[in-house]
This record gives structure tokens, C-alpha cells and sequence, in this order.
């Protein structure tokens, strides 16, 4: 009998379970070897700014958790002693017309309205800030505060984090069922006070669940470039693609987001036009070696929202749909989860993410 079992081993379970371990006794149940699912996908940004159209409860979820990262990390970091690849040189989105630019122009506005940091750059700015990118631009946003991390580190990280905190991590173990106060895999039944499925795309596939999950994959292709030590420095998006620089000489070029189910194949089609954007941002690119081409399944839900919260099973909880912003929004997540099995207040609005609203 554990305090609290937590399903799946990426980024959102882990996070979890180290958070909750610090009082409590924990399971932690994948049915692959952690940290293989999409987490491992991921481009690794933390960018809040950038990807929010308008103010609100998912804008702020992400932004108290942007606010968390950077100690995180750090604690992370003693605790494990792997390097998390963390860094905070900002994001810079640029437009190539008119319509993006009067995009751009609203998100400046409430942004800045909202108080937060964000500067509208000339084309010459943009090119003395990073220097090899040669696309067309009519407007372009920097955000000085976004940031990126490593997730398969970051996952890491956390693992080795979970096992110093005494976290009973069992892999090849697929939950099959979730009862109150009780999962079974296979034969075997364990009981727990409270339960978490954190499971991601693949959470529908548990029996039991009440209600069920709504989450669906949303496919992404995506790609890293060999680049020249320091070639690019901060992030830069530009239309749907982005590059996110790691490493100071490894250049990752995201993502598609694609309806294509549980398909995880690498295409012409997909791969064709990141490296098409890619060299429309940069055509120094086009030059640089292909270092990995791979793809992830993100977690998405009906409506994009996160699903967080009690299930209608005493109990259990959801901790699912992190869809574009898992990465990021890990540790808000972990700190919901532990207050909710706690019986705490979250201190963040959680009605817009409620399970209850999938409820038939
Ligand atoms: P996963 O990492 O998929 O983990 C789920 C785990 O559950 C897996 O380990 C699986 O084995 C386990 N599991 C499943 N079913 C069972 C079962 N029945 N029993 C036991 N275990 C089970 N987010 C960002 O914040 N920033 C980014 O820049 C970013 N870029 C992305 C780029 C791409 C191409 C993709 C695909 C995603 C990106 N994301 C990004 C999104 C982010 O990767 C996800 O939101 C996040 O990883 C979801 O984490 P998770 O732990 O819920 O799911
Ligand atoms: N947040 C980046 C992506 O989902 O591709």
C-alpha cells in the first residue's frame, strides 16, 4: 500500500512524483523505461509569451510555472548532477506580412498592457542580435525573459531526482485498470491512497476511468543541425517553425503538428518543410549537416487545455493534455497534484482544467 501511485514516466509523472515523494510514499508505474514518449520529443522551449494569442487561465497556468523553472532546474541539478541545458537568451518571432505583423502588434499591446517584457525589434535590430538570419521581416517581437531546456536531460533529471527522494520507480509495468484506491497490470493489484494518471496520449487506454480522457496525439516531426559553436544564440520562430539553439553547436529546427493518430513516421512532406522554413529563416542553414530527424506524439485534448484534477472516482486524479507546453508546464503541474492529493488549495484558477468538463 502506497501513499499515492502515479502512471507514466514522462516529464509530467515524474515531476509529480518528486514534488509529492518529499511527505509521502510514492509508486511511480511505466510501462516502457521513462522518459521515452513525448517528453523525449520535445523541443525543450519555455515560452509562454510567444505562443499566447490573449490573457487568460491558460496563459497565466503557464507563466506561474515559467516563474518556477529557473529554481527548478536548479534543484534539479544539485540533486542529480546532470546538466539540464537550461538558458534564458529570449525568443524572437519574426513576421514576413502584413497580416502577421498586425498580429504581432496585438500581442505586443496586451502583453505589454499586461506587464510583461516584450520589445518590438527593426529589421536591423534582428540582425545585429543574430546576425545569420536573412528572412524577409516586416515585423518581429523579442521576449528577453523565454527560455529553453534539454527535456531528455530535463527527464533525467528529474528521474535521478525521484530515486534520491525515495520514489519506487517500476518500469515495464502497463497499467491495465484503475479502481478507487487500486491499479492492476497485468495480474498484479496495488493499492494506493490516491492515484495519478499521467499517461499522456495513451491515458484513454486505461479501463476504469470515469471520465474518460479525451486526449488524442497531435504528431510532430522534427529535426537537429549541426551549426557552427554559437551560430544562433536565442530562439527565433517564424511562422510554424522555430529554432531552438542547444548545446552552443546543435540547432533544433520544430516541429509539424500533425492529425495523422498514433503514426509516428518520418515523411518527405514533414521534414521537407522544416528544412524549407529553415532555410527561408536562415539560408546559411541550408549548409549545415543533419544531425537527427525524429518524432513525438503530443497530448492533446478537445478544447487545448490541460486536464488537471480530481477524476469522479475518489481519489484519482488527471494529470494529462499538456499538449504544445508540457515541458514548461511540468512544474506548475507537480505543484497542483501535490496540493491536491494534500487536500491544499492550488492557488491557481483550475476551473477552465478541470476533468468534470469531459463529463457526459
Ligand atoms: P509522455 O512524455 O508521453 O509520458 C507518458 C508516459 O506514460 C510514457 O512514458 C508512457 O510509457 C507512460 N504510459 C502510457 N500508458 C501507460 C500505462 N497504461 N501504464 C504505465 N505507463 C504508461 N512542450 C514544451 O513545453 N516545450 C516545447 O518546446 C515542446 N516541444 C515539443 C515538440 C514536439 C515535436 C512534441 C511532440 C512535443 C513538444 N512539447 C513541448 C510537448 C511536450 O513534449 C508534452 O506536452 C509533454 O512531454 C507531455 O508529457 P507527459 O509526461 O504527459 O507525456
Ligand atoms: N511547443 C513546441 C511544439 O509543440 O512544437
Amino acid at each position: 500500500m502506497y501513499d499515492v501511485i502515479v502512471i507514466g514516466g514522462g516529464v509530467i509523472g515524474l515531476s509529480i512524483a518528486r514534488e509529492i515523494a518529499s511527505g509521502k510514499s510514492v509508486l511511480l508505474l511505466d510501462r516502457g523505461a521513462t522518459g521515452e514518449g513525448a517528453s523525449w520529443a520535445a523541443a525543450g522551449m519555455l515560452s509562454p509569451l510567444s505562443e499566447a494569442d490573449e490573457p487568460g487561465p491558460f496563459f497565466e497556468l503557464c507563466r506561474a510555472s515559467h516563474a518556477l523553472f529557473r529554481e527548478f532546474v536548479e534543484d534539479l541539478e544539485q540533486e542529480s548532477g546532470v546538466d539540464c541545458g537550461y538558458s534564458a537568451a529570449g525568443l524572437i518571432s519574426l513576421a514576413s506580412s502584413e497580416e502577421s505583423s498586425r498580429a504581432f502588434r496585438r500581442q505586443y499591446e496586451w502583453q505589454r498592457k499586461a506587464g510583461f517584457d516584450v520589445e518590438f525589434l527593426s529589421p536591423g535590430d534582428v540582425r545585429s542580435m543574430e546576425p545569420l538570419v536573412t528572412a524577409k521581416i516586416s515585423a518581429a517581437l523579442f521576449m528577453p525573459a523565454e527560455g529553453s531546456v534539454i527535456p531528455r536531460r530535463l527527464v533525467n533529471a528529474i528521474r535521478e531526482s525521484c530515486i534520491k527522494r525515495k520514489v519506487d520507480i517500476r518500469t515495464g509495468v502497463r497499467v491495465d485498470s484503475i479502481s478507487k484506491n487500486a491499479v492492476r497490470a497485468g495480474d498484479a493489484i496495488v493499492e494506493a491512497a490516491s492515484i495519478i494518471v499521467a499517461s499522456g496520449v495513451w491515458s484513454p487506454e486505461i479501463a476504469g476511468l470515469d471520465p474518460l480522457i479525451p486526449v488524442h496525439p497531435r504528431k510532430g516531426q522534427i529535426l537537429s543541425l549541426r551549426m557552427p559553436a554559437g551560430a544562433f544564440r536565442r530562439m527565433i520562430r517564424w511562422q510554424h517553425s522555430y529554432f531552438v539553439p542547444r548545446n552552443t553547436e546543435e540547432l533544433v529546427v520544430g516541429a509539424t503538428n500533425e492529425d495523422a493518430g498514433f503514426d509516428q513516421s518520418i515523411t518527405p512532406a514533414g521534414i521537407g518543410r522544416l528544412l524549407a522554413d529553415a532555410q527561408e529563416i536562415s539560408a546559411h542553414v541550408g549548409a549545415y549537416p543533419i544531425l537527427e530527424t525524429w518524432t513525438g506524439l503530443r497530448p492533446a485534448t478537445p478544447d487545448g487545455l490541460p486536464n488537471l484534477g480530481p477524476s469522479s472516482i475518489p481519489g484519482v486524479y488527471y494529470a494529462t493534455g499538456h499538449y504544445r507546453n508540457g515541458i514548461l508546464l511540468a512544474p506548475i503541474t507537480a505543484a497542483i497534484m501535490a496540493a491536491l492529493v494534500e487536500n491544499r488549495r492550488p492557488g491557481v484558477e483550475m476551473g477552465p482544467f478541470s476533468p468534470a468538463r469531459f463529463k457526459k
